[in-house]
């Protein structure tokens, strides 16, 4: 690849698409161009063309699908096979329509039969019936590698695919409601961890194998690919290695530090005994994986945001405040808070307040890396979750005998903070970002574009005198207190 080219990739905020983009970067890549689904929608023909006579990418990444688990592939059929069948059919015939000189299309381990024999080699494509639950979303897949085909055939088209196994990486999805087992083994293992739970419940005998790979090794051999094969047909990415889940959780359980017991839930079905990549195509062309599983589970388990994994709250502008307050009060149920009381009207938006018996836990929780030395001895922390409605904010503030620590857990706010009485420029925070706000400083949130939730707790000042309430000096209000 020269890498003076444009670069388009499809589906960049995407698990694999933002890995692409990581990897591309650190190529030395500067021409690459992206568009999220509401910029550009890839169902939309027209759409599709007029951007590529536009921008003429000469690589394509096609790493843009309509993903999920089993439940929603089985429940939303025709939308799994309809959008991703546009979505091929609009970029690859665009990119054959414009010129472009490489095309990477990506795909996914369950375009195999049902009963093929493991592990899975790229010759088994269509020589048995697929997973029902699935079909749709293989069967497009499938049409997928077959059009790269079909446009090398009759046009020359240099457009190839890859199979990825199963993923894990930055970007992974945490709601355990949607999530892939190794996501959901780590959070599962995290909180458990949090809460003191005595144990762990697993789904069935944790027996069945599965193989994984970190979405960076996926993206390095994706370039290795771009670089160095030209020809129809498919490659299998993936390490050739597979674990049972039962190992795979004890793994997890080490690197969380988590000291319970795991059980199992043998009423739960186990899935597939084997899901595993035949790899032998790849290996031959020159690549193979290089981050162990043990240090791919601790890379993503150190940087992800164990907090706002939790929230999966719709925080945009067009919720309403009751529905918003609602979910943020499921949010802190779900995670074991009591709620004590709550204020929904103030001007700004509102807040709950938790009991000072759940502030250790609360404290752990949302701010694991503060030293719990600091609060110990206080009978009052104030532990309390805020919602600031978009655009509105709060008094220009400060106090004398405590500072505040807050975290960003859901949606977006901005915060102006200052020395003095005079207001510096406003700053978004990011989601999951700490701030500690010293005593004295003077600091004001604000919500931005949608909801934010930011939660709130005390550090003291003066052992002597500790904080209360009536410690409020409001420089400006904007509500005439
Ligand atoms: N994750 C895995 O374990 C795994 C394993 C094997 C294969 N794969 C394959 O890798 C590919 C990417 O998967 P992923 O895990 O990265 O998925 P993902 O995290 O859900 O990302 C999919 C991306 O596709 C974009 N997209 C969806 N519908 C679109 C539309 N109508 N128009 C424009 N863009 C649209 C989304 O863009 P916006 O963010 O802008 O909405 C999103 O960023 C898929 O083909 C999948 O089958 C993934």
């Amino acid at each position: 690849m020269d890498k003076n080219k444009k670069v388009y990739i499809a589906g960049h905020r995407g698990m694999v698409g933002s890995a692409l983009m990581r990897k591309l970067r650190t190529e030395g890549f500067d021409n690459i161009i992206t568009r999220t689904s509401r910029e550009l929608d890839l169902r939309n023909q027209q759409a599709v063309e007029e951007f590529f006579q536009k921008e003429k990418p000469d690589y394509v990444f096609l790493a843009a699908a309509k993903v999920g688990g089993i439940l929603a592939n089985n429940t939303y059929r025709a939308e799994f096979i309809y959008d991703n069948l546009m979505i091929e059919a609009n970029v690859i015939h665009s990119a054959y329509n414009n010129g472009t000189e490489k095309l990477m299309f990506l795909g996914s381990s369950c375009i195999y039969p049902k009963m093929a024999p493991q592990p899975l080699k790229e010759d088994y494509l269509l020589t048995g019936l697929l997973e029902p639950t699935n079909e749709p979303y293989a069967i497009a897949k499938i049409s997928g590698i077959k059009m790269c085909d079909a446009y090398r055939a009759q046009y020359g088209s240099n457009f190839i695919s890859v199979m990825p196994t199963n993923l894990y990486g930055p970007n992974d999805n945490y709601d355990l409601k949607k999530s892939h087992v190794l996501p959901a083994l780590i959070r599962k293992f995290h909180e458990a961890k949090v809460k003191n739970a005595p144990h762990v419940m697993m789904w069935g005998t944790g027996s069945p194998k599965r193989e994984f790979l970190h979405v960076d090794d996926l993206a390095a051999a994706c370039y290795y690919l771009m670089e160095n094969y030209n020809e129809e047909g498919l490659v299998n990415i993936g390490t050739g290695e597979d674990i049972a889940i039962i190992d795979l959780a004890r793994m997890v359980k080490e690197v969380v530090g988590y000291k319970g017991e795991i059980q199992h839930d043998l009423t739960k079905p186990d899935g597939t005994p084997r899901k595993l990549m035949d790899v032998g195509k790849l290996r031959d062309l020159g690549w193979t994986a290089g981050i162990s599983l043990e240090e791919g589970i601790r890379s993503v388990y150190e940087n992800v945001d164990k907090v706002s994994w939790g929230t999966n709250l719709n925080c945009d502008a067009s919720v309403a405040k009751e529905e918003m307050f609602q979910s943020a009060n499921d949010f802190l149920t779900r995670l074991g808070f009591t709620v004590e009381s709550k204020d929904e009207n103030r001007p700004w938006g509102g807040f709950f307040v938790l009991p000072e018996s759940d502030a250790k836990d609360f404290i752990r929780y949302f701010f694991p890396d503060v030293d719990m030395k600091d609060f110990e001895g206080y009978s009052k922390l104030s532990p309390k979750l805020l919602l600031v409605a978009p655009e509105k904010r709060l008094s220009w503030q400060y106090h004398h005998r405590r500072s505040e620590i807050w975290r960003v857990v859901g949606g977006t706010a901005g915060i102006v903070v200052s020395d003095t009485d005079e207001q510096t420029s406003p700053r978004d925070l990011s989601l999951g970002e700490i701030v500690e706000l010293e005593k004295g400083q003077r600091h004001r949130l604000f919500g931005t574009s949608g909801w934010g939730l930011v939660a709130e707790i005390w550090k003291h000042t003066d052992a002597t005198e500790p904080s209360d309430e009536e410690d409020i000096v409001r420089v400006q209000d904007d509500f005439g207190r």
